[in-house]
């Protein structure tokens, strides 16, 4: 399996000037349709990476990651996720949407997985992400998110999925099986 470190910034398409998250979140709250994968990156490329800016979503949990809600919209949602070290989704996809991550603090480890014809998955790619990496999973992406640093290491993370996500599929190396699988929210630091 490959393995790649990167701090690779994405570089954005145009010339347009910083955003900051909440001028982010009224774009969210205003879209009109669903945006495509590169315009949620572009969106992304320009946002300052202030914590004075996202304080207030810094919310974690001590048993499981915190999903912390930003923005919700018709056509698009926004939260920042907060990982103690060795906190990990299950291996997903989006369940039809596309989904963009934006590291603020920490290092991201993101694996990729290709269904086998049998119907359980082999991991073929892992990424660890820096401050600043921008990536994006598309509708097929098969992935898994942890954080895999030292105890006492946090990772801070943005995402925009478009549409917002409903119910995903959860897979496994060892079995055939397709789980159903739909996750919590947090606003506030209170589960919605
Ligand atoms: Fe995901």
């Amino acid at each position: 399996m490959r393995v790649s470190y990167t701090n690779t910034v994405y570089a954005p398409q145009s010339t347009v000037s910083e955003l900051t998250l909440g001028e982010l979140t009224q774009i969210i709250n205003a879209l009109k349709e669903t945006p495509t994968l590169d315009q949620i990156k572009e969106w992304f490329s320009k946002l300052v990476l202030r914590q004075r800016d996202y304080d207030e979503y810094r919310l974690f949990n001590s048993r499981k990651y915190a999903r912390n809600l930003v923005a919700r919209g018709e056509f698009a949602e926004m939260l920042v996720l907060c990982w103690r070290s060795g906190q990990r989704t299950p291996i997903h996809d989006h369940g039809g949407s596309v989904g963009v991550i934006l590291v603020y603090e920490g290092l991201l480890t993101e694996t990729m997985f290709h269904r086998q014809p049998q119907g359980h998955v082999r991991p073929y790619d892992t990424h660890r992400w820096g401050p600043g990496a921008i990536t994006g999973a598309d509708v097929p992406d098969i992935h898994q998110l942890l954080n895999l640093q030292p105890q006492g290491r946090d990772l801070v993370t943005l995402h925009c999925y478009a549409p917002p996500l409903t119910v995903l599929n959860k897979y496994s190396p060892r079995s055939s099986k397709v789980a159903r699988w739909r996750e919590g929210y947090f606003a506030s630091g209170a589960g919605i």
